[in-house]
């Protein structure tokens, strides 16, 4: 098969290495791709948005299967497109891109699916938002209703944050057209996770379940992030209760989506908070978490290709999808400054003395090639180092073991990835 991927971060890095593995890949071309990609095949100089662009050049290179990373092309209208060309896309129309595209959607398809979620209200008005909030009190989440790379999330812990919050995106348009309507929400309590399926319009078809570290900062504080780590499997969430939570939380939302007319196919990541009175679904996704791929991938002992077109063509029935019992630790390294403006140009170094070492892999994101041909940082995030072990503990000394064998001057990471994953595992063990 010819397959065109789209996007060019270490979730995309992750895919291609997967689909490098099967054997039924013919030509694989990563548009636009990063120098990890252009390892495994050939990048293509589209933008991950440019729909148009995107469906001329699959036509044009008889591409079998378009197979999206992020979120922006579905929201463009990517699979629509393919469709209409007679390209195959395993990834959702516009229409059922919503669910992540607006969040006011999604909660209202929960509400009429039944769907464990925080309660909410959507505001339009600045004044009435000001007045919900103290009249509520905190804590209390604050979220833009339209897509903001992440950004557009605030958990205010007093009421003087939350109306910060609602000035600054709803009066001040810190985050332009995004932040014009506010869905104001109920705090949940409890371990959020992220949990994988592939979904067909009418099967949901488990891949697993991540954690992510979404915080710049060891033990969880300071500025959120895109994600600088993750852990997979997470160590109190088996897959019989990811495949309950996929019951309560995903397969409602198929029916309600194909109620609608509007049948969801392509990756679902339900973000979901285990909270004291069972999983709440926080948000959706229409796509792989980066770096929850990264972490989850490398553990796929199946064919990935296959499956990914059998989702496209509506016929994920009889798939399965094989997981290695090992668990995996992410590490993200980024450049200084990140998630403000970061330093870039620095030369990377050590990436081949990493990936010699057992079970470690790295994955490229943000990185570039200076004019001499050498490796440099080239953004916020930059490489992800990845190792799969038996057990967590030694995922996390091989993961931390690769880090330590890229020179880098501009990386900065943090050091508990996993940690906490760790000691829910020990206090579980020794029912602490
Ligand atoms: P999002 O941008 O929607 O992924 O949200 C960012 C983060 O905000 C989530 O990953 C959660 O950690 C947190 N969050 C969002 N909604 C809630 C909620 N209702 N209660 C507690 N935390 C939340
Ligand atoms: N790591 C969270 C995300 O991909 O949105």
């Amino acid at each position: 098969m010819r397959v065109l991927l789209v996007g060019s971060g270490g979730r995309e890095h992750a895919l291609a290495a997967t689909l490098k593995r099967s054997p039924l890949l013919d030509a694989l071309f990563t548009a636009p791709g990063n120098p990890g990609t252009a390892l495994l095949g050939e990048n293509v100089a589209i933008a991950a948005d440019d729909v148009a662009a995107l469906v001329a050049f699959a036509r044009a290179e008889r591409i079998d299967l378009v197979v999206p990373g992020p979120e922006a092309p579905l929201v463009a209208g990517l699979a629509d497109a393919c469709a209409a060309a007679g390209v195959a896309c395993a990834g959702p129309s516009a229409a059922a891109a919503r669910l992540e595209g607006s969040k006011s959607f999604a909660k209202a398809v929960c509400d009429a699916a039944g769907i464990p979620t925080a309660r909410w209200e959507r505001f339009e008005d600045a004044g009435l938002a000001h007045d919900f909030v103290r009249r509520r009190g905190a804590p209390i989440v604050v979220k833009a209703d339209g897509l903001a790379s992440g950004k557009g999330v605030v958990v205010a812990q007093t009421v003087a944050e939350a109306e910060a919050a609602i000035t600054a995106m709803m009066q001040e348009g810190s985050l332009g057209r995004a932040g014009t309507a506010v869905v104001i929400e109920e705090c949940l309590e409890g371990d959020e996770v992220s949990l994988f399926a592939f979904c067909d319009g009418e099967t949901a078809l488990l891949i697993g379940a991540a954690q992510d570290h979404k915080r710049i900062g060891e033990d969880d504080t300071g500025a959120n992030t895109g994600g600088m780590g993750a852990v997979s499997p997470p160590a109190f969430f088996d897959r019989d209760t990811q495949e309950q939570a996929l019951d309560l939380l995903v397969r409602p939302m198929l029916r309600e989506m194909n109620r609608r007319g509007t049948p969801f196919r392509g990756v679902i990541f339900a973000g979901l908070m285990l909270t004291p009175t069972g999983p709440a679904l926080i948000e959706y996704n229409v796509r792989l978490g980066d770096p929850e791929a990264q972490a989850l991938l490398p553990r796929l002992r199946s064919d990935l290709l296959p499956v990914l077109a059998a989702l496209a063509a509506g016929r994920l029935g009889e798939a399965r999808l094989r997981f290695s019992d090992e668990a995996a630790v992410a590490v993200v390294l980024a450049g200084r400054g990140y998630p403000g403006t970061p330093a870039t140009g620095a030369p990377i170094d050590g990436i081949e003395r990493a990936e010699a070492m057992h079970g470690v892999h790295v994955f490229q994101a943000a990185t570039a090639r200076d004019a001499a041909g050498t490796l440099v940082g080239a953004g916020g995030r930059v490489l992800t180092v990845v190792a799969v072990a038996s057990a967590l503990a030694e995922a996390r000394d091989a993961a931390y073991a690769g880090v330590a064998a890229i020179e880098w001057p501009d990386a900065v990471w943090r050091r508990d990835i996993g940690v906490r994953a760790l000691v829910r595992a020990l206090a579980a063990r020794h029912a602490l």
